[in-house]
């Protein structure tokens, strides 16, 4: 990865989700400046066709240029899955997804049997699948789309009974087919970690690839100006001001938003 000087990361997703990726930078990495996007006006991005979520994606990166970003994190699974294959040469900064950081966070691990939960355009890439082969060699992988989980999420239901029946109805096959770790391959599911773990239990391992992610961003920052230069500050730009925005990013980033801006048109900033 070629390193460059320019402030700060730029951090884009179909919508909000994206920012337990952000919660998860700034933990590790309180000074840097962030600038995220969120196309809230498109999501879901998950229900999408490939050649539309590679067209959203070209968009939402060439947003975070104009802001003359150093690297850009596409936060959502469901483009770093179905776009980021065919366009991340093309892209003039470092770009960082969520599948190869998910398939890192299990290497070295002897895992003889691996879950990978998603949304439809994710699993159906069969993109962590790929990497897995790759990185971990031929171990059986048993994929779920948990669509569900999504506007539960977002609607803060994130503990009680319904949301426990969906995460069993799920999760009970994969538990049932023996996987011993379980990736969490959607911006919205570390919300629901806890009913996560609840429902397959102690000893299946939960990943989460933004955990990942943020100590990339930590060595990649490592010998750069960056890390210094930054202020801390996060600028919020969304394509949609959702309501009920202010209560939903709350859960997702663990604090209120004090400022949104709203972008209307992509191509002018
Ligand atoms: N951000 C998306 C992802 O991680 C989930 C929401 C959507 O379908 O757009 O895949």
């Amino acid at each position: 990865m070629q390193k460059s000087t320019y402030n700060p990361i730029g951090i884009f997703d179909s919508g909000i989700g994206g920012l337990t990726v952000v919660r998860e930078i700034r933990k590790s990495l309180p000074d840097v400046s962030i600038i995220y996007f969120g196309d809230t006006a498109r999501v879901p991005y998950g229900t999408k066709s490939k050649d539309t979520i590679i067209r959203f994606a070209q968009e939402d990166i060439n947003f975070l240029l104009q802001h003359k970003v150093s690297v850009i994190v596409s936060a959502c699974f469901s483009v770093s899955s179905n776009a980021l294959p065919s366009i991340e040469d093309d892209i003039e900064v470092p770009i960082i997804g969520m599948i190869k950081p998910g398939v890192k966070a299990i290497e070295g691990k002897s895992y003889s049997s691996i879950g990978v939960i998603g949304t439809q355009a994710t699993i159906e890439s069969g993109a962590f699948e790929k990497e897995l082969k790759t990185s971990v060699g031929d171990i059986p992988i048993h994929s779920m789309t948990c669509p569900l989980f999504v506007p539960l999420a977002e609607e803060g239901w994130l503990s009680g009974k319904v949301t426990e029946l969906v995460a069993e109805k799920y999760l009970s096959p994969l538990v049932e087919k023996g996987i011993e770790a379980l990736i969490l391959g959607c911006t919205h599911y570390p919300l629901l970690t806890s009913i996560i773990k609840k429902v397959v239990g102690e000893d299946i391992d939960i990943i989460e690839p933004g955990k990942e992610v943020a100590l990339i961003i930590k060595e990649f920052l490592s010998n750069d100006e960056m890390k210094t230069n930054g202020n801390g500050s996060l600028q919020i730009y969304l394509s949609d001001i959702p309501r009920g925005f202010a209560g939903i990013s709350r859960n997702f980033l663990g604090h209120s938003v004090e400022e949104v801006h709203l972008v209307k048109n992509l191509k002018t900033g």
